[in-house]
Protein backbone atom coordinates (compact mmCIF):
# COMPACT_ATOMS: atom_id res chain seq x y z
CA UNK A 1 0.00 0.00 0.00
CA UNK A 2 2.43 2.61 1.36
CA UNK A 3 4.77 1.55 -2.18
CA UNK A 4 1.22 2.26 -4.29
CA UNK A 5 0.70 5.31 -2.33
CA UNK A 6 4.08 6.69 -3.07
CA UNK A 7 4.03 6.02 -6.62
CA UNK A 8 0.72 8.14 -6.80
CA UNK A 9 2.29 10.56 -5.62
CA UNK A 10 5.48 10.14 -7.81
CA UNK A 11 2.85 10.76 -10.51
CA UNK A 12 1.18 13.39 -8.59
CA UNK A 13 4.28 15.60 -8.44
CA UNK A 14 5.20 15.57 -11.67
CA UNK A 15 1.74 16.38 -13.10
CA UNK A 16 2.06 19.60 -10.91
CA UNK A 17 5.41 20.37 -11.82
CA UNK A 18 4.44 20.30 -15.57
CA UNK A 19 0.67 21.76 -15.11
CA UNK A 20 0.71 25.83 -16.16
CA UNK A 21 -2.48 27.09 -15.43
CA UNK A 22 -5.56 26.52 -12.56
CA UNK A 23 -7.38 24.35 -15.21
CA UNK A 24 -4.35 22.00 -15.52
CA UNK A 25 -4.60 22.31 -11.33
CA UNK A 26 -8.27 21.39 -11.75
CA UNK A 27 -7.87 18.36 -13.93
CA UNK A 28 -5.17 17.54 -11.62
CA UNK A 29 -7.22 17.46 -8.10
CA UNK A 30 -10.28 15.35 -9.75
CA UNK A 31 -7.32 12.70 -11.29
CA UNK A 32 -5.75 12.46 -8.45
CA UNK A 33 -8.89 13.49 -5.33
CA UNK A 34 -11.64 12.73 -7.25
CA UNK A 35 -14.51 10.46 -6.81
CA UNK A 36 -13.32 8.28 -9.39
CA UNK A 37 -9.19 8.47 -8.36
CA UNK A 38 -7.36 5.72 -7.34
CA UNK A 39 -6.92 7.82 -4.03
CA UNK A 40 -10.49 7.64 -3.35
CA UNK A 41 -10.91 3.71 -4.07
CA UNK A 42 -8.19 3.19 -1.77
CA UNK A 43 -9.89 5.25 1.22
CA UNK A 44 -13.15 3.30 0.10
CA UNK A 45 -11.43 -0.07 0.51
CA UNK A 46 -10.23 1.07 4.33
CA UNK A 47 -13.43 -0.11 5.32
CA UNK A 48 -12.91 -3.92 4.92
CA UNK A 49 -9.47 -4.09 6.71
CA UNK A 50 -8.65 -5.12 9.92
CA UNK A 51 -8.45 -2.76 12.96
CA UNK A 52 -4.65 -2.86 12.67
CA UNK A 53 -4.21 -2.06 9.44
CA UNK A 54 -6.79 0.72 9.56
CA UNK A 55 -4.50 2.40 12.01
CA UNK A 56 -1.19 1.99 9.43
CA UNK A 57 -3.33 2.51 5.91
CA UNK A 58 -4.51 5.54 7.43
CA UNK A 59 -1.66 7.25 8.65
CA UNK A 60 -0.27 6.64 5.13
CA UNK A 61 -3.40 8.18 3.51
CA UNK A 62 -3.41 10.97 5.42
CA UNK A 63 0.15 11.47 4.83
CA UNK A 64 -0.56 10.90 1.42
CA UNK A 65 -3.58 13.63 1.49
CA UNK A 66 -1.47 16.05 3.04
CA UNK A 67 1.83 16.19 0.74
CA UNK A 68 -0.46 16.17 -2.25
CA UNK A 69 -2.59 19.21 -0.89
CA UNK A 70 0.66 21.31 0.23
CA UNK A 71 2.34 20.66 -3.11
CA UNK A 72 -1.14 21.68 -4.80
CA UNK A 73 -1.54 24.79 -3.05
CA UNK A 74 1.95 25.84 -3.28
CA UNK A 75 1.89 25.65 -6.92
CA UNK A 76 -1.72 26.72 -8.22
CA UNK A 77 -0.51 29.85 -5.34
CA UNK A 78 2.33 30.42 -7.38
CA UNK A 79 0.08 30.20 -10.63
CA UNK A 80 -2.53 32.89 -9.02
CA UNK A 81 0.73 35.20 -8.44
CA UNK A 82 2.28 34.75 -11.96
CA UNK A 83 -1.25 35.84 -13.10
CA UNK A 84 -1.63 38.68 -11.02
CA UNK A 85 1.33 39.91 -11.96
CA UNK A 86 1.26 39.82 -15.53
CA UNK A 87 -1.99 41.74 -15.39
CA UNK A 88 -0.86 44.32 -13.14
CA UNK A 89 2.36 44.77 -15.55
CA UNK A 90 -0.20 44.86 -17.90
CA UNK A 91 -1.99 47.61 -16.71
CA UNK A 92 0.29 49.78 -15.35
CA UNK A 93 -0.84 53.45 -14.86
CA UNK A 94 1.78 56.28 -15.20
CA UNK A 95 0.50 58.42 -12.68
CA UNK A 96 2.59 60.78 -13.52
CA UNK A 97 1.16 61.66 -16.67
CA UNK A 98 -0.96 64.52 -16.67
CA UNK A 99 -4.22 64.33 -15.93
CA UNK A 100 -7.43 65.01 -18.19
CA UNK A 101 -8.88 68.65 -17.63
CA UNK A 102 -12.36 68.56 -16.38
CA UNK A 103 -14.46 71.59 -17.69
CA UNK A 104 -16.48 73.15 -15.09
CA UNK A 105 -18.83 75.98 -15.72
CA UNK A 106 -18.34 79.27 -13.65
CA UNK A 107 -21.58 81.33 -12.23
CA UNK A 108 -22.26 84.77 -14.52
CA UNK A 109 -21.43 87.49 -12.61
CA UNK A 110 -25.11 89.04 -12.17
CA UNK A 111 -26.10 85.68 -11.41
CA UNK A 112 -23.25 86.12 -8.25
CA UNK A 113 -24.40 89.16 -7.26
CA UNK A 114 -28.07 88.52 -7.82
CA UNK A 115 -27.30 85.26 -4.98
CA UNK A 116 -25.30 87.40 -2.34
CA UNK A 117 -27.82 89.97 -2.34
CA UNK A 118 -30.57 87.46 -2.11
CA UNK A 119 -28.50 85.34 0.80
CA UNK A 120 -28.10 88.48 2.65
CA UNK A 121 -31.56 89.53 2.67
CA UNK A 122 -32.95 86.11 4.00
CA UNK A 123 -30.66 86.08 6.26
CA UNK A 124 -32.49 89.25 7.47
CA UNK A 125 -35.85 87.58 7.28
CA UNK A 126 -36.64 89.07 3.30
CA UNK A 127 -38.79 87.12 1.10
CA UNK A 128 -37.43 86.71 -2.50
CA UNK A 129 -40.30 87.14 -4.70
CA UNK A 130 -40.78 87.58 -8.44
CA UNK A 131 -42.82 89.84 -10.97
CA UNK A 132 -43.75 89.56 -14.75
CA UNK A 133 -41.96 91.08 -16.76
CA UNK A 134 -44.62 92.05 -18.85
CA UNK A 135 -46.43 94.18 -16.82
CA UNK A 136 -49.53 96.63 -16.56
CA UNK A 137 -48.78 100.53 -16.88
CA UNK A 138 -51.02 100.37 -13.61
CA UNK A 139 -48.43 98.63 -11.61
CA UNK A 140 -45.50 99.82 -13.29
CA UNK A 141 -46.68 103.39 -13.03
CA UNK A 142 -50.10 104.46 -11.65
CA UNK A 143 -49.92 102.43 -8.65
CA UNK A 144 -46.25 104.29 -8.02
CA UNK A 145 -48.13 107.18 -7.93
CA UNK A 146 -46.57 107.97 -11.39
CA UNK A 147 -49.81 108.85 -13.16
CA UNK A 148 -50.29 109.06 -17.68
CA UNK A 149 -48.43 112.20 -18.81
CA UNK A 150 -46.76 112.67 -15.40
CA UNK A 151 -43.27 114.15 -16.28
CA UNK A 152 -41.53 111.27 -14.00
CA UNK A 153 -42.37 108.84 -17.03
CA UNK A 154 -39.99 110.70 -18.89
CA UNK A 155 -37.08 109.25 -16.83
CA UNK A 156 -38.02 105.61 -17.63
CA UNK A 157 -38.13 105.31 -21.90
CA UNK A 158 -40.83 102.64 -22.26
CA UNK A 159 -41.48 99.66 -24.47
CA UNK A 160 -45.06 99.62 -24.63
CA UNK A 161 -47.40 96.73 -25.87
CA UNK A 162 -50.14 98.01 -25.82
CA UNK A 163 -51.85 101.25 -24.01
CA UNK A 164 -51.69 99.18 -20.40
CA UNK A 165 -49.77 96.61 -20.93
CA UNK A 166 -45.74 97.48 -21.39
CA UNK A 167 -42.11 95.49 -20.62
CA UNK A 168 -41.38 96.57 -16.80
CA UNK A 169 -38.93 99.35 -16.67
CA UNK A 170 -38.21 99.02 -12.95
CA UNK A 171 -39.32 95.88 -10.13
CA UNK A 172 -40.65 98.37 -8.10
CA UNK A 173 -43.83 97.62 -9.90
CA UNK A 174 -43.75 94.13 -7.63
CA UNK A 175 -43.90 96.53 -4.84
CA UNK A 176 -47.36 96.93 -5.49
CA UNK A 177 -48.14 93.20 -6.68
CA UNK A 178 -46.60 92.49 -2.96
CA UNK A 179 -48.64 95.25 -1.00
CA UNK A 180 -51.99 94.31 -3.30
CA UNK A 181 -51.06 90.35 -2.75
CA UNK A 182 -50.57 90.77 1.33
CA UNK A 183 -53.89 93.32 1.66
CA UNK A 184 -53.10 94.88 5.04
CA UNK A 185 -51.26 92.51 6.28
CA UNK A 186 -47.82 93.25 7.84
CA UNK A 187 -44.57 93.28 7.94
CA UNK A 188 -44.19 93.20 4.67
CA UNK A 189 -39.92 92.26 3.68
CA UNK A 190 -39.05 91.97 0.37
CA UNK A 191 -36.61 91.59 -2.52
CA UNK A 192 -37.14 91.26 -5.89
CA UNK A 193 -34.52 90.31 -8.24
CA UNK A 194 -35.46 90.35 -11.79
CA UNK A 195 -35.21 91.91 -15.62
CA UNK A 196 -36.19 95.79 -16.41
CA UNK A 197 -36.23 97.24 -19.83
CA UNK A 198 -35.70 100.95 -21.30
CA UNK A 199 -35.90 102.18 -24.96
CA UNK A 200 -32.23 102.40 -24.95
CA UNK A 201 -29.47 102.00 -27.80
CA UNK A 202 -27.22 99.51 -26.47
CA UNK A 203 -23.54 100.85 -26.12
CA UNK A 204 -21.07 100.66 -23.49
CA UNK A 205 -23.00 102.10 -20.72
CA UNK A 206 -26.37 101.59 -21.99
CA UNK A 207 -28.93 98.28 -23.09
CA UNK A 208 -32.38 97.90 -23.24
CA UNK A 209 -32.46 95.41 -20.94
CA UNK A 210 -30.97 95.04 -17.09
CA UNK A 211 -30.88 93.79 -14.28
CA UNK A 212 -32.24 95.00 -10.40
CA UNK A 213 -33.32 94.03 -7.30
CA UNK A 214 -36.36 95.88 -5.54
CA UNK A 215 -36.03 95.68 -1.92
CA UNK A 216 -39.43 96.78 0.36
CA UNK A 217 -40.16 96.78 4.26
CA UNK A 218 -43.17 97.79 5.28
CA UNK A 219 -44.93 97.77 8.63
CA UNK A 220 -45.73 99.99 11.80
CA UNK A 221 -42.83 102.65 12.78
CA UNK A 222 -40.66 102.12 9.98
CA UNK A 223 -38.07 104.98 9.66
CA UNK A 224 -35.75 106.16 7.71
CA UNK A 225 -32.81 104.83 9.85
CA UNK A 226 -34.07 101.26 9.44
CA UNK A 227 -33.56 101.86 5.60
CA UNK A 228 -30.12 103.24 6.33
CA UNK A 229 -28.36 100.60 8.65
CA UNK A 230 -30.27 97.96 5.76
CA UNK A 231 -28.38 99.85 2.95
CA UNK A 232 -25.45 99.92 4.74
CA UNK A 233 -25.16 96.24 5.40
CA UNK A 234 -25.73 95.85 1.84
CA UNK A 235 -22.90 97.96 0.79
CA UNK A 236 -20.99 96.37 2.92
CA UNK A 237 -21.70 92.65 2.23
CA UNK A 238 -21.26 93.52 -1.29
CA UNK A 239 -18.23 95.76 -1.27
CA UNK A 240 -16.17 95.37 1.93
CA UNK A 241 -16.56 95.87 5.73
CA UNK A 242 -14.77 99.34 5.32
CA UNK A 243 -17.53 100.75 2.78
CA UNK A 244 -19.62 103.92 4.31
CA UNK A 245 -22.64 105.03 2.55
CA UNK A 246 -24.30 108.89 1.99
CA UNK A 247 -27.59 109.88 1.36
CA UNK A 248 -28.57 113.05 -1.34
CA UNK A 249 -31.99 113.97 -1.80
CA UNK A 250 -33.51 113.03 -5.32
CA UNK A 251 -37.04 112.35 -6.62
CA UNK A 252 -38.77 109.23 -7.01
CA UNK A 253 -42.44 109.60 -7.41
CA UNK A 254 -43.20 106.36 -5.26
CA UNK A 255 -41.03 107.63 -2.13
CA UNK A 256 -41.11 110.52 -0.35
CA UNK A 257 -38.29 111.69 0.96
CA UNK A 258 -36.31 109.92 -1.96
CA UNK A 259 -32.69 109.23 -2.06
CA UNK A 260 -29.43 108.19 -4.43
CA UNK A 261 -27.19 105.98 -2.17
CA UNK A 262 -23.37 106.22 -2.73
CA UNK A 263 -21.39 104.89 -1.23
CA UNK A 264 -17.27 105.38 -1.01
CA UNK A 265 -15.13 104.03 -3.41
CA UNK A 266 -13.60 101.07 -3.17
CA UNK A 267 -10.88 101.00 -5.20
CA UNK A 268 -9.69 104.27 -3.42
CA UNK A 269 -11.60 104.19 -0.15
CA UNK A 270 -12.49 107.31 -1.12
CA UNK A 271 -9.19 109.51 -1.32
CA UNK A 272 -10.09 109.92 -5.52
CA UNK A 273 -9.03 108.12 -8.48
CA UNK A 274 -10.54 107.07 -11.91
CA UNK A 275 -13.04 104.77 -10.92
CA UNK A 276 -14.64 107.13 -9.04
CA UNK A 277 -14.03 110.05 -11.13
CA UNK A 278 -12.01 111.45 -8.16
CA UNK A 279 -15.34 112.09 -6.69
CA UNK A 280 -14.37 109.06 -4.06
CA UNK A 281 -18.19 108.30 -4.01
CA UNK A 282 -20.21 106.39 -5.97
CA UNK A 283 -23.56 106.54 -6.92
CA UNK A 284 -25.54 102.68 -6.33
CA UNK A 285 -28.61 102.92 -5.89
CA UNK A 286 -32.46 105.00 -5.36
CA UNK A 287 -34.48 104.93 -2.13
CA UNK A 288 -36.52 106.61 -0.08
CA UNK A 289 -39.83 105.96 2.07
CA UNK A 290 -42.64 104.46 0.35
CA UNK A 291 -45.01 107.29 -0.46
CA UNK A 292 -48.08 108.13 1.40
CA UNK A 293 -50.15 107.66 -2.18
CA UNK A 294 -48.60 104.58 -2.79
CA UNK A 295 -49.40 103.15 0.60
CA UNK A 296 -53.07 104.06 0.34
CA UNK A 297 -53.26 102.98 -3.53
CA UNK A 298 -51.97 99.17 -2.42
CA UNK A 299 -54.48 99.31 0.60
CA UNK A 300 -52.12 100.56 3.38
CA UNK A 301 -53.25 103.44 5.57
CA UNK A 302 -50.09 105.32 5.70
CA UNK A 303 -51.56 107.07 8.84
CA UNK A 304 -50.64 103.86 10.48
CA UNK A 305 -47.96 102.11 8.63
CA UNK A 306 -44.62 103.29 6.93
CA UNK A 307 -42.11 101.61 4.77
CA UNK A 308 -38.58 102.23 3.05
CA UNK A 309 -38.13 100.48 -0.63
CA UNK A 310 -35.29 100.73 -2.91
CA UNK A 311 -33.95 99.48 -6.03
CA UNK A 312 -30.64 99.00 -6.98
CA UNK A 313 -28.95 98.16 -10.60
CA UNK A 314 -27.31 94.96 -10.49
CA UNK A 315 -25.57 95.53 -13.64
CA UNK A 316 -23.87 99.01 -12.06
CA UNK A 317 -22.80 96.96 -9.32
CA UNK A 318 -20.90 94.41 -11.26
CA UNK A 319 -19.45 96.99 -13.18
CA UNK A 320 -17.88 98.39 -10.19
CA UNK A 321 -16.92 95.62 -8.14
CA UNK A 322 -15.12 93.64 -11.62
CA UNK A 323 -13.82 96.91 -13.24
CA UNK A 324 -15.84 95.87 -16.42
CA UNK A 325 -16.27 99.43 -18.45
CA UNK A 326 -18.71 98.23 -21.32
CA UNK A 327 -22.11 96.58 -20.13
CA UNK A 328 -22.22 94.07 -22.99
CA UNK A 329 -20.11 91.83 -21.18
CA UNK A 330 -22.72 90.72 -19.33
CA UNK A 331 -24.79 89.95 -22.32
CA UNK A 332 -22.63 88.74 -25.28
CA UNK A 333 -21.78 85.27 -22.64
CA UNK A 334 -18.33 85.00 -24.52
CA UNK A 335 -17.46 81.84 -22.18
CA UNK A 336 -13.50 83.24 -22.14
CA UNK A 337 -14.28 86.70 -20.46
CA UNK A 338 -16.54 85.17 -18.12
CA UNK A 339 -14.42 82.32 -17.47
CA UNK A 340 -12.12 85.05 -15.85
CA UNK A 341 -14.52 86.59 -13.01
CA UNK A 342 -14.70 83.05 -11.59
CA UNK A 343 -11.06 83.30 -10.32
CA UNK A 344 -11.79 86.71 -9.00
CA UNK A 345 -13.12 87.11 -5.19
CA UNK A 346 -16.39 87.63 -5.84
N1 LIG B 1 -37.19 102.13 -9.63
C1 LIG B 1 -36.12 103.10 -9.58
C2 LIG B 1 -35.41 103.12 -10.91
O1 LIG B 1 -35.53 102.21 -11.66
C3 LIG B 1 -35.16 102.78 -8.49
C4 LIG B 1 -35.78 102.99 -7.16
C5 LIG B 1 -35.70 104.21 -6.54
C6 LIG B 1 -36.46 101.98 -6.54
C7 LIG B 1 -36.26 104.47 -5.33
C8 LIG B 1 -37.07 102.21 -5.31
C9 LIG B 1 -36.94 103.46 -4.71
O2 LIG B 1 -37.73 101.27 -4.65
O3 LIG B 1 -37.50 103.66 -3.51
O4 LIG B 1 -34.74 104.07 -11.19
Amino acid sequence: MKEKLESILENAKEDIKNSNDENDMNLIKSKYMGKTSEFTSIMKSIGILSAEEKKSVGILTNEFRTTFNNLFDEKLNAIKLEKLNKKLESERIDITLPGKVVKTGSLHPLTHIRETLEDLFVSMGYDVVEGPEVETDVNCFEKLNIPKNHPARDMQDTFYITDEMLLRTQTSSVQVRTMLANKDKTPIKMVCPGKVYRRDDDDATHSHQFMQMEGLVVDKNISLADLKGTLLELARTLLGKNTNIRFRPSYFGFTEPSYEVDVTCFKCGGKGCPLCKNIGWIEILGSGMVHPNVLRMCGYDPEVYTGFAFGVGLERLAMFKYGITDLRVFYQNDVRTLDNFNRKEM
